[in-house]
């Protein structure tokens, strides 16, 4: 990644009409619903961007999408990157530097999670706190990185205090029940094992899951005030454990993705 390679995926974004958005959105693992709430769409496939990593052939359908929710500029990923997937942390984090480069000014992020926390049950919502990266490198350990800013960032208050507030107001106010913890990131993609699930609650998560830590860290990078939901899809009871079904996951998400939209769009309204 260079410099010159974000500003000319920007610049490409920017000719089909991805003008001065606001606000960057990335939707979860079977959290796509909210592209239909957004007016006067323009999508951009991910492999049609300049120097956006190389989709497999399985994420064809990931795409970046620019138009208004709720009267705000958005730019949306439908469909993320995930180290599973065979990219590095830089590859996985490219699209939020291209978001920065358009000029977002917030960013919101969606996942599906597991819960370590049984008190976290199938189909809740947690606002994310905190996080513990598990994944094994950093988005910011490259050679270069002193180009895009700073190179020890610091990680006091990874997630928008400001944006927590409104987002817990929010979900009061429309009667939205709304967890809150720490969520834990792996590698993936196989699930956890009991013993893991374990390890996991003893050193303090109450969700786990592939993604949003590489995203977050880069945020704070750039300065990037950020906000991030987890959709609790299955529980990690290791004395308990039933084995996952990645169809039942995404059918729990969707089932839980309306609160999670209603919460993104009264939070949008107030940025
Ligand atoms: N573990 C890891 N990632 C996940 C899980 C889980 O239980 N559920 C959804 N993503």
């Amino acid at each position: 990644m260079t410099k010159k390679e974000l500003q000319e995926t920007a610049e490409y974004l920017k000719s089909k009409g991805f003008e001065n958005p606001e606000v960057g959105i990335v939707l979860g693992t079977g959290l796509g619903k909210l592209v239909d709430e957004i007016k006067n769409p323009i999508v951009a496939h991910y492999n049609h961007i300049p120097f956006f990593p190389l989709a497999t052939v399985e994420f064809h359908s990931g795409k970046l999408i620019y138009g208004e929710i709720e009267g705000k500029k958005v730019v949306v990923m439908q469909g993320r990157f995930h180290l599973y997937e065979g990219y590095d942390l830089v590859d996985v984090t490219y699209p939020i530097r291209a978001m920065r480069e358009l000029g977002i000014k917030k960013l919101l992020i969606s996942n599906a999670a597991g819960s370590i926390n049984l008190d976290l049950k199938k189909g809740d919502l947690m606002l994310i706190e905190d996080h513990i990266n598990l994944q094994g490198g950093s988005p910011l350990a490259f050679k270069d990185v002193g180009q895009f800013g700073e190179r020890f960032v610091d990680m006091s208050e990874p997630y928008d205090l400001e944006m927590r507030k409104t987002i817990t107001e929010v979900a009061d106010q429309k009667n939205i029940p709304l967890q809150k913890g720490v969520y834990v990131s792996v590698v993936g993609p196989q699930l956890e094992t009991k013993a893991e699930y374990r390890y996991l609650k003893l050193i303090g998560a109450d969700a786990v899951g592939m993604s949003t830590v590489p995203e977050v860290i880069v945020a704070n990078h750039l300065n990037l005030p950020v906000a991030a939901i987890s959709v609790i899809t299955d529980e990690g009871d290791p004395d308990n454990l039933e084995p996952v079904d990645i169809q039942e996951i995404i059918r729990i998400a969707g089932e839980a993705e309306p609160k999670m939209i209603t919460l993104f769009k009264e939070l949008i309204k107030t940025i």
